[in-house]
């Protein structure tokens, strides 16, 4: 029989001190208070819309919301759901597996259980707190920042639009070494707009002020496991053998909205217009998801923004975009799984249809750092544990990170990589300055 190696254990609020202790301690219960003030604020324009019923909704779900925070701040077991919503049932069949594995020495409860399950629960009860509460039940509490973000990123955006309708301009004329440097620029782009996500600041701005082009070169130093090579030979060795029958998809399985969701808008259109891939399929969050995750209705309203924006360049990436999924070369999907608790290397298990669907890409982008730690099973590895590893069977297609360090995690690094930086920078892991392009070839 062969030895099956043990995984390392999940980060996890019990490890006092640690980056996710002071989440579920302090970050979490301030995004929770922001959620509550939210729904304050906008109770006139419930009472506008709805009358006496929307009022008597938002003060149940600040009720239900009140009662979480205090749950959360107490340590208390963490309760099965009593909700309606589809996947219910595997929520509650996930905290049974958790009991399972807490030996019933005590129940999962929010500082001793892992991490990524109590965050992700969070955000799932929040949910509930609004879905249990028509009429307000179709509310997003996180809506008003990933709209300001995206405003706030307005010159960042204007200045990769229009670099980009310059480049859309010869770009048939380029040869392969400029488009090698021009696909490098716009994977730089995207994962340095993954800085910009909400949940990371408690909710407070965190937008994209000045051109993200010009910094590139500087950045290079924080890529710390920059793959880009091997995505570059993949994609065009994949663009000769479909020559002829052509269907190069990409999937990038999108984090968040506001000036992050621009700059994955520009790569997916840069890859169909260099002919590198001939469809661009992304994959979004079906309910708000740890504050500025992209839902439907972010990904649609970021494409009118840009269509009806006053400036010429932003307003033609704006039509194009609408141009390809109309086209269907742009594809919007969710699935239930990206908001469930699990790792990816349940999928396959707890999401066959979708694991199946991911098997007809040839290439896997997975955006940010909640999709990292989802992919490595946020857990405390060694930092030289090849990524392959830690993807722990997850291996649908070939898969790519595009993530800045948000939490103490990471694998793949030389040795000796990792601690020379923790010298100088104890907090290297979760302050958002480096980034991975990490690549798995999925063999
Ligand atoms: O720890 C910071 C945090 O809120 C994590 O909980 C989460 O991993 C991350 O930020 C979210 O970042 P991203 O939007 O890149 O997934
Ligand atoms: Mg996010």
């Amino acid at each position: 029989m062969a030895a099956v190696t043990a995984l390392p254990v999940s980060l996890s609020g019990r490890f006092k001190g640690s980056f996710a202790y002071f989440t579920i301690k302090d970050r979490l219960p301030q995004i929770l208070t922001k959620v509550i003030d939210t729904l304050h604020r906008h109770k006139n324009e419930f009472f506008e819309e709805h009358g006496e019923k929307g009022v008597e909704a938002e003060k149940r779900a600040i009720s239900l919301l009140s009662k979480l925070r205090n749950e959360l701040q107490t340590d208390k077991p963490v309760t099965p759901l009593e909700d309606e919503l589809p996947d219910a049932a595997l929520w509650n069949q996930h905290l049974d597996y958790q009991r399972n594995l807490s030996n019933g020495s005590r129940e999962p409860s929010w500082f001793q259980s892992p991490w990524l399950y109590v965050e992700c629960y969070m955000y799932r009860r929040i949910q509930a707190a609004l879905a249990q509460n028509p009429p307000i039940d179709n509310f997003d509490v996180f809506k008003e920042g990933k709209v300001q973000n995206f405003f706030e990123s307005q010159e960042a955006v204007i200045a990769l639009c229009t670099y980009f309708q310059e480049l859309l301009k010869n770009i048939k004329d380029l040869d392969e070494k400029q488009l090698q440097e021009e696909l490098f620029k716009l994977l730089q782009v995207s994962l340095w707009g993954n800085k910009c996500d909400l949940s990371f600041s408690a909710g407070e701005g965190s937008s994209q002020k000045s051109s993200p082009l010009l910094s590139l070169e500087n950045l290079i130093p924080y890529i710390l496991v920059n793959d880009m090579e091997e995505l570059w030979s993949l994609l065009v060795n994949a663009k000769k053998r479909n020559a002829e029958k052509s269907n190069v998809r990409v999937d990038i399985i999108l984090d968040n909205a506001g000036f992050e969701l621009v700059t994955d808008f520009v790569l997916a259109d840069f890859l169909l217009s260099s002919k590198l891939a001939d469809e661009v399929h992304f994959h979004g969050k079906s309910i708000p998801w740890y504050v500025s995750d992209t839902t439907k209705h972010d990904f649609n309203w970021t494409i009118k923004q840009l269509q009806s924006a006053n400036h010429m360049w932003m307003s033609r990436c704006g039509i194009n975009w609408e141009g390809n999924l109309k086209k269907g070369v742009w594809v919007y999907r969710d699935h239930m799984f990206w908001t469930l608790p699990h790792d990816f290397s349940s999928m396959a298990e707890v999401a066959p249809d979708l694991y199946a669907d991911l098997q007809k890409s040839s290439l896997l982008l997975f955006k940010g750092d909640l999709n990292y730690r989802k992919l490595t099973g946020d857990k405390k590895w060694e930092y030289t544990v090849p990524f392959h590893q830690a993807l722990n069977k997850f291996r649908p297609a070939p898969l790519c990170s595009l993530r800045t360090l948000k939490s103490d995690t990471q694998v793949g690094l030389k040795p000796g990589q990792g601690e020379q930086i923790q010298a100088s920078e104890p907090e290297w892991m979760t302050s958002g300055k480096y980034g991975v392009v990490q690549f798995d070839a999925a063999l």
